[in-house]
Parts: structure tokens; C-alpha cells; sequence
């Protein structure tokens, strides 16, 4: 067996497609390996969404080169793959010349063959940046991944929103939703080969809908409902969500589905209505808190998460101080906040004014600090409360690792545990914890048996 070396930067769903990468490969040939030195084949699956995030995959190239520059024996064949292969394709190898394949996240299915023209024809340059006919998900193996407890299924790709900071439009392409007949049955795959978590991703995973049907257009809410049916699926997420694709039967389903977590990711960006329309985000500051409005009367004590963009091209201190005032009026449970990077072929690059760097950076710091005091809130309110806890693994720590109902990492400790559990078959099952402890990340928790 060849050995193939993964690295994946990005979101989620390049961690998805990144274990199916890996799948395919070992059905022919590869043999998935940790240690970059051994690998016949390595392959980086890339992010664009910020300038650092592509030009990190550039320094990593730098630095592979030189791991292999001096070894006669082994030659990999280096491969790029993800959002910067399908946003700079051939310039990619103009700028790394020992790059010998670049492979879009729609042709990734592709890289089998790619990789044994290369081998077959010492190393000619190979680049598949297609969308095809054949949706990829139609040629996935479901049956090999490995064996997770809490595991992501990607049920819709791309994006037609076209929000004008962001290049995922271009990277991933147009919105496309998986059947639901196909996203069913790799659950229930999954769900065989123990995994009890069920995580939904997409750009806009609340645009998903299945029209294949005639009688009956499922949307996400539907979705969600019919895998809460499969028995060893104990639990489900899912992200990220757009304001404008939030409708009644997904808010509905968090008072009606116990299995869906009261967890909701959805940005906002801005709490500025003059710079949502600058990023096309296409609602307002006051449409957004309606939604919230109305998704905490169906599921009370929802945490809510958003991202933030700051510094976006056009932003005044008052637009920022009307972000910082939404923070207050919406008390997110967790975030996640950026600095504005300008990427290259979007609308908001060819707006003149632009931040200065410093004030993004001042911008940014307070927006967090307001932000980290909401969470650390939201985090302290667990304290003396128990919940159901799904246990995932184990930290450095050697602390059983799981995730509250609202999404907070909840971490246990060994000697809190009956001595008769203490052991790793723990891992996958569901024990009543007790917070006895909140921090800025993470809650502490206790056995509690309240049998
Ligand atoms: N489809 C999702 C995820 C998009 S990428 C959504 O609409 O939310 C995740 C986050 O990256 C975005 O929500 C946005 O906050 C951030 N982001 C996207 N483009 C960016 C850019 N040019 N600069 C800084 N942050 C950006
Ligand atoms: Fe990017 Fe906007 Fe689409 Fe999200 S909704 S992926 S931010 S264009
Ligand atoms: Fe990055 Fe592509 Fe995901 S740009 S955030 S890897 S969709």
C-alpha cells in the first residue's frame, strides 16, 4: 500500500470531503498516514474565505518542498485540493511548480485517476476544476469512514446568495441540495457503524429542500424530523443557517424535536443596516432580531451564535457602535468575529473606502470583549444544571469530552466518574453530567446520577 497524507484547513465541510477524499483513495491504492515524511501522496484541502487562510496553504507548500528537496528516494506526488485550487486553479502551480495536481471540491471524486495518470506518466501535470453532471455525493463510499461518535453529513453545497465579501459563490460553486433519499442512507450507515451525533452542514443548510417528490417539497425542518426517527441517532445539529432561508417548520422542529439540539448559528455579520446592504446580505438589523424573536418563543432557551465581519469596507464608528449594540439587544451564547479581508473578484473589493488596518484591529478587540462577556454569561447560567451529555473522546487532559445541548465543550473528570465507568468504553455513551464549573470556552462537569 501507497500512504497519503491529508491536511485540511476550513471549515467543516472540507473536513467531510476531506474524509471522503481519504475513503476513496484507500479503495485504491493509499492507505491513510499521520506522518507527512512517509507519503507517496499528499494532499492539501484548501480554504479561501480569508487572505490568510489561502496564503497559509502557501507557506505549507514552501515548507513540504523543502522536506523532500533533499531526498532522492521519495518524490510525492503533491496535490491541491479545495476552495484556493478552485479559486487560482493553474496559478497555483505557476507559484509552487512542484505542485503536480489541483483538484476542485466538486472533482474530487476524479483524484484516483488523476493520481494514476501521474504515476503512469511521471508526474505530468493533472488539474480538475469541473462541476459534474454526476453530483459527487452519487459516487461517495458511506460505508468507510471511520468510526466517530459525532460525525458531519454535508446535505447541501454552494451558494447563490452572493454576498459581496464572500468568494464561496465561486468556490463551491451554485446551491445544490443532496436528496433526501441519498443524505438518509448515508445516516443510516453511519448510524451502523456507531456514530450517534449527527451533524448537517451546508453553506446555507436552511435553503436545503428536496422537490424530487411531487406530492411534497421536504425542507430542512422535514429532514431533521425523519432522522430524528433512525433509533441509534440520539442527536442533531446542524450549520450554518441564513436569516433569509429561516422558516417556520425548522424553528418549529426545535419545540417538537427532542433530538435537535437548541442551538442556532446564524450571522448576522453587521448590526448596521447601511453596511448589510453594502454586503448584500439582503435583511435588515430589525428582520434579523424578529427571527430571533420568534425562534425563542418556539424554543425558549436557544443559544444563539452569530459571525461578524468588522472593518468591512464603508464602515463608520457609528456603524460599528450599532453592531456592538446588537450584541447587547441579542446576548449571543458564542461567536465567531473577523477582520474584513478583501478577496480578490468580489464586489466589496471595489468599494473605495476601507478600513484602516489599526482601526479594524481596535474595532475587533471590542467587539470581542462584548462578545466574550455574553458567552462567559450564557456559560456561568449552566452552573448546579444537568444535562444529558454524549461523551466524544478524550482531551490532553485525559477528560471525557462532550457538548452541552447549547453547544458548550463540557469536559469531565475521570475521578468524578463511579469507578466501574472510568473506563474508554465510555466514549459514545451518554452519562448525566452536572456543571460545576464555567469558563470562557468550556463548562466542567460531574457524574450525577440522578437514576
Ligand atoms: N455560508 C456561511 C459561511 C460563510 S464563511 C454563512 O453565510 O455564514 C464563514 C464566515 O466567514 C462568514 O460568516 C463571514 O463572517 C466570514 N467571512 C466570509 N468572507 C469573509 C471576508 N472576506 N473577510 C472576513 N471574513 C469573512
Ligand atoms: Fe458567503 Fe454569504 Fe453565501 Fe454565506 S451566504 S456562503 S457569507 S455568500
Ligand atoms: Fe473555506 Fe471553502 Fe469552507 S473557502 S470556509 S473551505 S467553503
Amino acid at each position: 500500500m501507497k500512504k497519503l497524507f491529508i491536511k485540511t484547513y476550513g471549515c467543516q465541510m472540507n473536513f467531510y470531503d476531506s474524509d471522503h477524499m481519504s475513503n476513496l483513495l484507500n479503495d485504491n491504492g493509499y492507505e491513510t498516514s499521520t506522518e507527512i515524511k512517509e507519503a507517496d501522496l499528499i494532499i492539501l484541502n484548501t480554504c479561501h474565505i480569508r487572505d490568510k487562510a489561502a496564503e497559509k496553504m502557501y507557506s505549507d507548500l514552501g515548507r513540504i518542498k523543502k522536506v523532500f528537496d533533499n531526498n532522492d528516494l521519495i518524490k510525492p506526488i503533491i496535490a491541491v485540493a479545495g476552495c484556493v485550487a478552485q479559486a487560482e486553479g493553474k496559478e497555483i502551480i505557476k507559484r509552487s511548480p512542484w505542485v503536480d495536481l489541483v483538484v476542485g471540491p466538486q472533482a474530487y471524486t476524479d483524484l484516483p485517476k488523476l493520481v494514476k495518470k501521474i504515476n503512469s506518466a511521471s508526474k505530468k501535470k493533472e488539474i480538475n476544476l469541473k462541476f459534474p453532471e454526476i453530483p459527487k455525493f452519487d459516487m461517495l463510499n458511506f460505508d468507510k469512514k471511520k468510526e466517530k461518535v459525532s460525525d458531519y453529513v454535508t446535505i447541501q453545497e454552494g451558494c447563490d446568495k452572493f454576498c459581496s465579501f464572500c468568494v464561496v459563490p465561486f468556490t463551491r460553486g451554485p446551491e445544490y441540495s443532496r436528496l433526501k433519499k441519498s443524505i438518509l442512507e448515508e445516516i443510516e450507515i453511519m448510524a451502523n457503524n456507531g456514530v450517534k451525533e449527527i451533524i448537517l452542514l451546508g453553506q446555507n443548510v436552511n435553503a436545503w429542500k428536496d422537490n424530487s417528490n411531487e406530492s411534497k417539497v421536504y425542507n430542512l425542518g422535514h429532514l431533521i424530523e425523519e432522522i430524528a426517527k433512525i433509533d441509534k441517532i440520539l442527536s442533531i445539529r446542524y450549520t450554518t443557517s441564513h436569516p433569509l432561508d429561516m422558516d417556520l417548520d425548522l424553528i418549529k422542529a426545535h419545540r417538537d424535536v427532542d433530538k435537535l439540539m437548541p442551538f442556532l448559528h446564524l450571522p448576522i455579520q453587521s448590526g448596521s443596516d447601511e453596511i448589510l446592504k453594502k454586503m448584500n446580505r439582503r435583511h435588515t438589523a430589525i428582520d434579523y432580531l424578529k427571527i430571533i424573536e420568534l425562534v425563542r418563543k418556539y424554543r425558549e432557551d436557544i443559544a444563539i451564535s452569530s459571525d461578524f465581519i468588522v472593518g468591512h469596507p464603508g464602515e463608520t464608528k457609528e456603524d460599528h457602535k450599532k453592531t456592538l449594540d446588537i450584541i447587547n439587544e441579542v446576548k449571543f451564547a458564542s461567536s465567531y468575529s473577523f477582520m474584513y479581508s478583501e478577496r480578490p473578484g468580489t464586489k466589496s473589493s471595489q468599494i473605495d473606502k476601507k478600513v484602516d488596518e489599526n482601526v479594524k484591529k481596535n474595532r475587533l478587540k471590542e467587539i470581542q470583549n462584548r462578545l466574550n462577556h455574553y458567552q462567559l454569561a450564557f456559560n456561568k447560567n449552566m452552573e448546579n444544571l444537568d444535562f444529558p451529555i454524549l461523551i466524544t473522546g478524550k482531551n490532553k487532559n485525559n477528560q471525557f469530552v462532550g457538548r452541552s445541548p447549547y453547544n458548550q465543550n463540557v469536559y469531565i473528570n475521570k475521578s468524578d466518574l463511579p469507578i466501574k465507568e472510568t473506563n474508554e468504553n465510555l466514549i459514545g455513551s451518554v452519562l448525566n453530567v452536572k456543571i460545576i464549573k464555567s469558563n470562557q470556552n468550556s463548562l466542567l462537569g460531574t457524574y450525577f446520577n440522578n437514576a
